[in-house]
């Protein structure tokens, strides 16, 4: 492809709107706030926040800068900059990921649905939270109500992807977002209002460092890679389209800091009234489904604002998802000179049938088991636990001992226009500090 023709993000709002569309999502609100219960609280958001300045930033500025210089997809970026190398197949094995992501991804953005209308019909109200948890029960083990709903999601996911970058991706995130952060803080005065909900601010911010262990560390890990959207060529899709006026480093810090601040928001949204409310921190993953509709049942106004956060939430979803696909498509498009509307649409169906299996095995296919996981935990633990973080490790190392050091400070000075005065920390965590850092932790836990 001709890097002329390449469509590009419109404005610089536009850049850091679209990746932080991308990253900010599900993982954040649904996904951060559990792994935190399943891992000990406050031990887990210090590691985490480690690994989002060690690891996070500087792959992330990686990724924007191979696809900005390579101006192509996951994969074709690797072959512009390393031609006749194997570098491509870590783009290849991002596709893969994608696909495994988005088939619990919209098995739960389904879900996010699903609450829309039960907010829309007033079913929040008056029911403790033993019911609420009943209530999540039922419908996620049904067969074929959450199947609908995750459907419904794909392909309204398919239909903005194909309305292409400009028009879908980077309209919708510019005002939701916001919209999303300031429902997020009014949510938390209330949590931490609420009687006891000292005690899910000690959960979330006092350190119970004896809770750490390998399990933790590497959970965290991959929360980072999962929060923001690293390790899978995705920011590499995106950086692809970044013009070359960008100032990578500063949209870096800005989408870190976002990612960063909505996950903790929301946690503060949620562990004062689980404590307050006598839920199991360590719940799993219906631990927001349960807790918030148990919140706004306590808001003056709880109707309109739990009706609201779900619409808010599955647009998150819907930005954050978008990019997954786009993944996806752009590798199609680009290494198989396919049409993006059939690309998109093969992507969909795929997409379906695993979203399929991984619904159904939190229901009827609840014994199917694999490496003592189910479908929808396998599916999240391959990508999050093992492809995100090798990606990672393999995108360090390109960038730190593959790339040529001056192309690499050209590129991110835009031809010594910026100051990149950071470019000597930033070698140093992707040519020794990152590698070393995954590898150790995946050493560990093969060994533990
Ligand atoms: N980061 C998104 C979230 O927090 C999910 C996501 C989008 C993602 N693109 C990704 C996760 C790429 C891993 C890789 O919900």
């Amino acid at each position: 492809m001709n890097n002329n023709d390449r469509v590009n993000f419109g404005s610089r709002l536009g850049v850091v709107a679209a990746a932080a569309g991308s990253a900010v999502g599900l993982g954040n609100i649904w996904r951060f706030p559990y792994e935190l219960g399943q891992n000990g609280g406050a031990a887990f958001l210090l590691i985490y926040l480690g690994f989002v300045l060690l690891l996070g930033m500087p792959i992330m500025l990686s990724e924007f800068l191979i696809g900005r210089m390579g101006q192509a997809n996951s994969a074709g970026s690797f072959k512009q900059i390393a031609p006749n190398s194997k570098w491509s197949l870590i783009g290849v094995m991002g596709v893969i990921a994608s696909f495994l992501i988005l088939g619990f991804y919209a098995v739960v953005s389904g879900w996010t649905l699903e609450y829309v209308v039960q907010a829309i019909g007033d079913q929040f109200r008056n029911r403790d939270t033993a019911t609420l948890a009943q209530v999540f029960t039922n419908f996620s083990s049904n067969s074929y109500r959450p199947l609908l709903w995750m459907f419904l999601f794909a392909v309204g996911t398919y239909f903005i992807v194909l309305a292409g970058i400009k028009d879908g991706i980077e309209k919708s995130s510019k005002f939701l977002m916001p919209m999303l952060l300031i429902l997020i803080i009014a949510l938390g005065a209330r949590s931490i209002t609420l009687p006891n909900g000292y005690e899910g601010l000690q959960f979330l911010f006092r350190p119970d460092f004896s809770r750490i262990n390998s399990e933790v560390v590497l959970g965290a890990m991959g929360q980072a890679f999962f929060s923001m959207s690293l390790g899978m060529g995705c920011m590499i899709t995106y950086g692809s389209y970044i013009n070359k006026k960008n100032q990578l480093s500063h949209t870096v810090i800005e989408v870190s800091i976002i990612d960063t601040i909505i996950a903790i928001l929301a946690s503060i949204a949620i562990f004062p009234a689980v404590f307050s409310l006598g839920i199991n921190p360590a719940q799993g993953p219906e631990l927001v489904f349960i807790t918030l509709p148990s919140v706004f049942a306590n808001i003056p106004g709880g109707y309109i604002w739990s009706i609201v956060f779900f619409v808010l939430l599955a647009v998150a979803a819907l930005t954050s998802a978008i990019s997954l696909l786009e993944v996806i498509v752009a590798y199609f498009v680009e290494e198989f000179k396919i049409k993006r509307q059939k690309a998109a649409l093969i992507a969909t169906i795929i997409i379906i049938v695993l979203g399929t299996l991984a619904s159904l095995s939190l229901g009827p296919l609840k014994d199917v088991q694999v490496f003592g996981h189910g479908l929808f935990s396998l599916f999240d633990t391959i990508s999050s636990r093992i492809l995100m973080p090798l990606g990672g490790l393999a995108i360090a190392i390109f960038t730190g001992w593959i790339i040529d050091t001056d192309k690499i400070k050209a590129e991110l000075s835009n031809n010594g226009k910026f100051n990149i005065k950071y470019v000597p920390v930033f070698l140093f965590l992707t040519r020794y500090l990152a590698p070393i850092l995954i590898s150790i932790i995946f050493i560990h836990q093969l060994l533990s």
